[in-house]
């Protein structure tokens, strides 16, 4: 392997500038910049934080006066008229790069495929993008300065919301590289996580073993899974159901889930709500998300995503082109996602002999509503 370039904890920090620069800048804001509008960053962890949580950890890092504008009434006009919020979405997904979004699970062999190419890109290639645990969704920021700790931090805080006691039984459906499976070993439950993918089973093995933690993995099919017993907590964590393109696949998810539950157990959903805004906006123009340097091909890459998002089927095909010193699409990677629209998946959990207890519209436990950018379910059995 060559040797990297740029210490890791720079390089993070870099690609986060870069992402972070680049988004702005499609909506005519300048780091650094003196037109009205442009912003001056006081602390460079602004970047990692606004890649990590998104138009949200910009906020956050504003009211902790990380950065400011001296027209911020321009720099808002500037955001809210060029959708920042959709386009640093997508760019965000695609930057810690795994992002949820779906393998193509029309065929229980496809579904291999997809997980294969996508989920078994290969452990390095994670590594480096990621926080050593190789957490591939948001950080919780608050009192934390690297992303390391804000990633410890957020798992604590799923702990607490799960309101999870030791002791209790937890299955994982779709559990990748064990970043929930582990924090609620850590918190003390008995887990089990049954994952497609070997690759990230893997990682999620070598985890547990460092920290000498004892979940139970086990790879496998979530839609044919059955244990024969029944958990305290049944998750589908981080957009799982996603993964489920035909309706046959998400009928047999669910009863997966379902049959895993006794009198008393709850089951979590985890998914987003899709932005008929962002599928409206040209989904399919190729877009530049991320310019960085390739510490291992030591070359600029730049990644372009299309979304060729499908009304009648609700897929959404995804293409990430990757350009190489100027050469378009060194390499192309596509992933396939179901969106599910608000009351659609209601209407299927309910049909799926379940109840919805609560429907939250993000981690912070806000009601769920037309603005909520997640879909959080908590439901018992039927
Ligand atoms: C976005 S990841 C979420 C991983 C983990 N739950 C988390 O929150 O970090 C979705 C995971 O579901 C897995 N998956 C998708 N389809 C699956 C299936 N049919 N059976 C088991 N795992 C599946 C993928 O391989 C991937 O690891």
């Amino acid at each position: 392997m060559r040797q990297l370039i740029v210490p890791e904890s720079a390089r993070k920090s870099l690609a986060a500038r870069d992402f972070v620069t680049d988004v702005l800048a499609r909506v005519d804001v300048s780091v650094g910049g003196d037109s009205p509008g442009d912003i001056r960053v006081h602390d460079e962890r602004f970047f990692d934080r606004a890649v990590a949580d998104g138009t949200l950890g910009l906020g956050e890092a504003y009211m902790d006066g990380w950065w400011d504008a001296d027209h911020l009434d321009v720099f808002f006009t500037k955001v809210l008229q060029g959708k920042l919020d959709d386009v640093a979405d997508s760019r965000h997904r695609v930057f810690l790069h795994l992002k949820s979004r779906l393998l193509n699970m029309q065929t229980k062999s496809k579904s291999r495929r997809v997980a294969q190419t996508h989920y078994n890109l290969g452990n390095a290639f994670y590594a480096d993008m990621l926080d050593p645990a190789m957490h591939y969704t948001c950080a919780y920021w608050e009192d934390a300065s690297t992303l390391e700790e804000a990633q410890a931090a957020k798992c604590e805080l799923v702990c607490q919301k799960l309101m999870l006691k030791p002791g209790e039984s937890v299955l994982e459906l779709g559990c990748g590289t064990g970043r929930v499976a582990l924090a609620l070993c850590r918190a003390g439950a008995e887990v089990v996580g049954v994952e497609l993918s070997a690759e990230l089973l893997e990682a999620a093995h070598a985890k547990a073993q460092a920290e000498e933690l004892g979940p139970t993995l086990a790879l496998g099919d979530l839609r044919s899974c059955d244990l024969e017993r029944t958990f305290d907590l049944v998750l589908l964590p981080y957009n799982v159901l996603n993964h489920m393109l035909d309706d046959a696949s998400l009928a047999d998810a669910l009863a997966a889930a379902r049959r895993h539950l006794g009198p008393d157990s709850r089951l979590v959903i985890d998914t987003f709500q899709p932005s008929p805004a962002f599928l409206g906006d040209e989904p399919e123009k190729r877009r530049p998300i991320l310019r960085y340097l390739d510490p291992f091909l030591d070359k600029e890459v730049v990644l372009s995503e299309e979304n060729h998002y499908d009304p009648a089927t609700q897929l959404n095909r995804i293409v990430w082109s990757y350009a190489v010193d100027g050469t378009q699409d060194a390499r192309v990677e596509e992933l396939t996602m179901r969106l599910f629209f608000p009351r659609e998946l209601d209407a299927w959990v309910e049909r799926s002999g379940l109840v919805i207890e609560h429907k939250l519209g993000d981690y912070d436990r806000r009601p769920f509503d037309g603005t909520s950018p997640k879909q959080l379910m908590i439901c018992r059995l039927g």
